[in-house]
Parts: C-alpha cells; structure tokens; sequence
C-alpha cells in the first residue's frame, strides 16, 4: 500500500501549556477520534496544527516536538494572529455556522479570508516538504478547502483525496460566501471528493454547476482537463475498541458505580462539544418540558450532560455557555430538592474508558443537534452496549440518521415533540429496545472506521493518474 500522507487543522493530539508543564493529549472530535486508528495502522505522516504552542519555552518545545515526530506527525504551527483570524475567524466564525445553516451567525471580513488563505498554503507547502513520489494524499475538513487546488499545482501528477466532515449546504446557503469559487475551486484540486451522505454530495454538484458553469454526471466533474470524482462514505468508528472496554471489568465497575448513584433513578445521557449546532440547550429545554408535564417524573430521571469545553475563545462559544449555564441552574432551581438535581453538568473533557461507562449505564441516549455533518457519539453509544440494551434518540439533522433508522428520531426544534419522545423512550418495552439496538450494532460493526477509511483510500489509488494540467479551460 501506498504511504499515506493525512492532512487536517488539527492533529490526533493536542499540546497544553502553561508556564510550569506541557502536555500531549488526545484531541476531541469526530475527525480526530476517527482516523486515529487508520493513523496507527498506516505508515504514513499526519500534517496539522498541534495547538498553541507559543507559550513553551524552548526545551519545553524541543521535548513537545520529539513526542509528536514519535506519534508520526508532523507540526505546522500557528502564530497568535493565525489562530484568530484562520481558525477562530474564518473557520469557526464563518464557514462552521455557515455549513450548519445558522446564518444568523456569520460575520464576513475579508482580512479573515485573506489569513484562510495564508494558512490554507502554508499547509500546502507542509506537504509539499513531506512528499514522496507515490503518496496518497489525503487532506481533510473545512478548514482547508484550498489545500487540494494548491497541492494540484504544485503536484500536478500527485494523487489527492479530500473529505468534508461537516455537511455541505445547500447551494443558496453557500452561495452567501463571497469566496464560493474559490472555495469550490480548492475542493476540485483533488481527485476523489467525499462526503458523509449523499444529500452532501448533491448540494455540492449543483453549486458546481450554479457557481462555476461546470457539467456533471452524478459523480464525476470534468474540472480544467481532469476528472473529479465525488463519492458517498459515511464514517464509522473503531467498533473494536469500544466493545473491548464496554466489557473491561474496570469499565464495569464505573458503570455499577454510576448507577448506585443514581439510586434507582432512570439515566438520559448526552456527549456533545460545547458547541451551538449540538442542540444541547434545545434538548434541556424539551427536558424541562417533560418535566414540568409529568409531575411524577420529577426525582426519577436524571440527565448527565458532559460538554467537553470547545473553541472557547470564539465569542459564540462563550456566550453560548453562559446560556447553557443559565438554563441549567433554572431546570435544577425549580426541579431539583435538597438530595437530588435532575440535571448533571460536566464541562470538562473525559477519557473514552469514562465515556465508555457512561454509555452503558445510560437508559436512554440524547444525540440532538441542530446539524450535524455525520456525529459519531450516536455510533460510539451503540458499539458501547454489548448488552444489546439502550435506546438512542436520533436528529433527523445528523448525518448519522441516514444508517441509524432504528433510533427514536426527534426534530430538534421541535421542543414538544422531543419531550414525547424522551417520554416514549423511557417507556419503551425490553424487547423493542433490544431489537433496535440488535439491528443498529449490526450496521455499525458492518460500517466501522476501517472500512470508511479503506474504501476511500482504495478508490483514491484505483483512479486514473491526474494528466498535469495543461491550458485547457
Ligand atoms: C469537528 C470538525 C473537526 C474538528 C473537531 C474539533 O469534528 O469536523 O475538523 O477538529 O470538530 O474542533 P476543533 O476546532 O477543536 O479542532
């Protein structure tokens, strides 16, 4: 197999500073969390950011930089004023609201454009360093759209593969973005585009079409003298290693110890980033509903939160935890009692062995964003229950939705009917629960993240060499 260069803003590990200490941690992160394992499987070279790294002395850096070339990666740094105009600015202030359909959060400013831009080439030429004739390149996310469209420049003969992990939206939405040809025109530097579903590929095609006048047959884009190929892969996860530690005697023992401490009580359980296209503040509303409607629920059901703290210096961000924050300590004020809270916040990060826990003692799974490009919590929940139990209510917005048609599906606007649902999963008889959960864990073992990656990465080598591009329009 070929050796596999993998490209993505952030790194499997993350480095922490401060003054005194450094750490390398795992990153959180549907990305992070699911190509990890390809990664280890692989010979190859991972290129991304490892984090703010400025406040390391130089042996602090020096020691961080021997972990990470350990760990088969490679750094591209970041200065201060990059990470806030590439990475807070344009990527997670402009194209992550824009690409999840929250509009009203958008701000455009062309100096954040013009960083994108910078960094998209310093990438670029990352790999371009690293490159050795034969590689498979494969760059990922919406951070570095332009990567592809550079590279095919530089590497006119060079095999290129993207995948946007986010959903691609539909075409009046992206169309708002005044750098759409540009960025349409990065995407199509390589040769295999990929997206989590189908709906994903087809707003991109007819943005194709719309923006850049360009024809198509379903899944194959004839772009300035080449062929781009679209294809369809929805990522799975390392099913493997979360039904090894959903069976560890240790990891069964926190699952006890959760639910002693529930005391009887039935568990709800929610896995999100803090983020605001999780739904997480929609899904406590629908809870306080429930609870204001079923007097009898109250002191019986307990939801545990975990947020895992995320992009924190982006303003949204902030706000949108104090707003968590605030209905939080108004469903515990007005529902809870001296011995018990019907809301459990956490908001801090836990490793999968806690996570893992968690899914098996939970009664009834929450994945409710407002848009999600596939979600791997709901997926990660289903390969946890070993014990065939559990029941997963599903947003018809996750990417996740189009596999996982055996969950309890919610709107998660729809705050009403969430609290029936919530209700209805609760009530639920054991065998429905296990017949569900059955059909769920078969797709998701047949699907796992191994697959996804292979059969991408299998397409990729199997397609025609690019031509260099010559002057053809
Ligand atoms: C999503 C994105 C990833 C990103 C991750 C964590 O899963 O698709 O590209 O890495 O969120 O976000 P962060 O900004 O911390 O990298």
């Amino acid at each position: 197999m070929p050796r596999l260069l993998l490209v993505s803003n952030r790194l499997p590990v993350t480095v922490k500073a401060d003054a005194r200490e450094s750490m390398v941690i795992p990153s959180s992160g549907g990305l992070a969390t699911g190509l990890r394992g390809p990664h280890q499987r692989s010979d190859g070279l991972w290129i991304g950011w490892p984090g703010d790294t400025s406040k390391l002395k130089p042996a602090q850096l020096a020691q961080v930089n021997q972990e990470l070339a350990d760990l088969k990666t490679v750094p591209v740094q970041l200065t201060a004023s990059e990470v806030s105009r590439f990475y807070e600015g344009f990527s997670n202030g402009v194209l992550w609201p824009l690409f999840h359909y929250l509009l009203q959060r958008v701000p455009i400013d062309v100096h954040d454009w013009d960083a994108y831009r910078r960094v998209n080439y310093r990438f670029a030429d990352a790999v371009i360093a690293q490159y050795r004739e034969g590689d498979l390149i494969w760059v990922h996310d919406y951070q570095l759209t332009l990567v592809p469209g550079i590279l095919r420049k530089a590497l006119p003969r060079a095999k290129i593969g993207f995948f946007l992990h986010i959903p691609f939206p539909a075409t009046d939405v992206f169309r708002i973005l005044p750098w759409r040809e540009e960025i349409l025109d990065g995407m199509l530097g390589a040769d295999l585009v990929g997206f989590h579903t189908y709906g994903y590929l087809r707003h991109f095609a007819k943005s194709i079409v719309r923006s850049l006048d360009a024809s198509f047959s379903i899944d194959r884009i004839p772009y300035q003298g080449r062929t781009v190929r679209l294809g369809v892969f929805p990522m799975g996860i390392d099913v493997a290693s979360f039904e090894k530690l959903a069976t560890d005697d240790d990891v069964l023992a926190q699952v006890r110890s959760i639910r002693e401490e529930a005391k009887g009580q039935q568990l709800f359980l929610g896995v999100d980033r803090l983020d605001y296209t999780k739904g997480i503040q929609y899904r406590l509303f629908a809870m306080e509903r429930l609870l204001e409607r079923e007097p009898k629920l109250r002191g019986r059901v307990r939801l545990i939160q975990v947020a895992v703290p995320s992009r924190e210096r982006v303003d949204a961000y902030a706000s949108f935890r104090r707003q968590v924050d605030e209905t939080v300590g108004r469903i515990n004020g007005t529902y809870g009692s001296v011995g018990q809270a019907p809301i459990h916040y956490l908001y801090r990060s836990f490793s999968q062995r806690q996570i893992t826990a968690l899914y098996r003692a939970a009664d009834v799974m929450m994945v409710t964003p407002l848009r999600d490009g596939m979600n791997l919590v709901a997926k990660e929940f289903v390969a946890s229950r070993t014990d065939g139990d559990g029941v997963l209510v599903l947003s018809e917005f996750a990417g996740a939705h189009s596999e996982l048609g055996e969950a309890i599906t919610v709107n998660p606007y729809d705050i009403e009917g969430m609290a029936a649902s919530f209700k209805r999963a609760l009530r639920m008889p054991e065998e429905e629960r296990r017949s569900r959960m059955r059909t769920l864990r078969e797709r998701i073992q047949r699907h796992d993240v191994h697959r996804w990656a292979d059969s991408f990465i299998a397409t990729m080598e199997h397609l025609p060499q690019a031509e260099p591009i010559g002057d053809t329009p």
